[in-house]
């Protein structure tokens, strides 16, 4: 219990380092939270104009997902869910930023991919196929935190499965406002500024 607590511990902190804040900040482009949806995530620094920046605060946002879940993973199954877990809600709701942070697409990402390419891999293709036919960063989210969890329970990983359950419902209220634009048709599309 106590490496688990720790992993929890550990992964939250690890999570909660707002890279699109910092990024957007160094690179002098002003506070990314009152740009385009405000999120901190590499799709609202897109909206900076600035592809590099946004590729970087993806691959960064990533890897404090991998990062922890491959450590605790030494440590046993148990540990590397508690890390990954952690991880999730230090980017969802960071101590630093009062608990205002990301919406944890880009750290499911790497996450998955610290928990087997057999998660990140249904996920990408979720993601990758439905922005490319829509468009919509959200929904593509949306769709590929849905078949990464499904995926899970086909293949039998029912203890992970749960894990992503919370993980993809947590995803689905972060993106309240996304879901509300999508029914409404405001949703800005991938690329787009506003
Ligand atoms: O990865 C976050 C994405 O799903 C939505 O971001 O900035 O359009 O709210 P945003």
């Amino acid at each position: 219990l106590l490496t688990a607590l720790a992993a929890l511990v550990g992964g939250y902190l690890c999570g909660s380092i707002p890279f699109g804040l910092i990024l957007t900040r160094l690179a002098g482009l002003g506070d990314i939270r009152s740009i385009g949806s405000g999120n901190i995530g590499a799709t609202n620094v897109l909206r900076t104009g600035n592809k590099g920046l946004a590729a970087l605060t993806l691959l960064l946002d990533a890897l404090k997902g991998l990062a922890p879940v491959l450590i605790a993973k030494a440590f046993g199954t148990e540990a590397a869910m508690a890390a990954g877990f952690g991880a999730f809600v230090g980017h969802l709701y960071p101590v630093w930023l009062g608990f205002r942070g990301g919406k944890g697409v880009a750290t499911f990402a790497g996450i998955s991919l610290g928990y087997s390419w057999m998660v990140l891999l249904p996920f990408a293709a979720g993601w990758l196929l439905t922005a490319f036919i829509t468009r919509y960063s959200s929904l593509a989210a949306l769709v590929g935190v849905c078949v990464a969890t499904l995926t899970l329970f086909i293949l039998g990983e029912n203890m992970l499965g749960w894990l992503y359950v919370g993980l993809t419902a947590l995803v689905f209220f972060k993106h309240r406002a996304n879901i509300a634009r999508l029914r409404e048709g405001t949703e800005s599309r991938i690329g787009q500024k506003g």
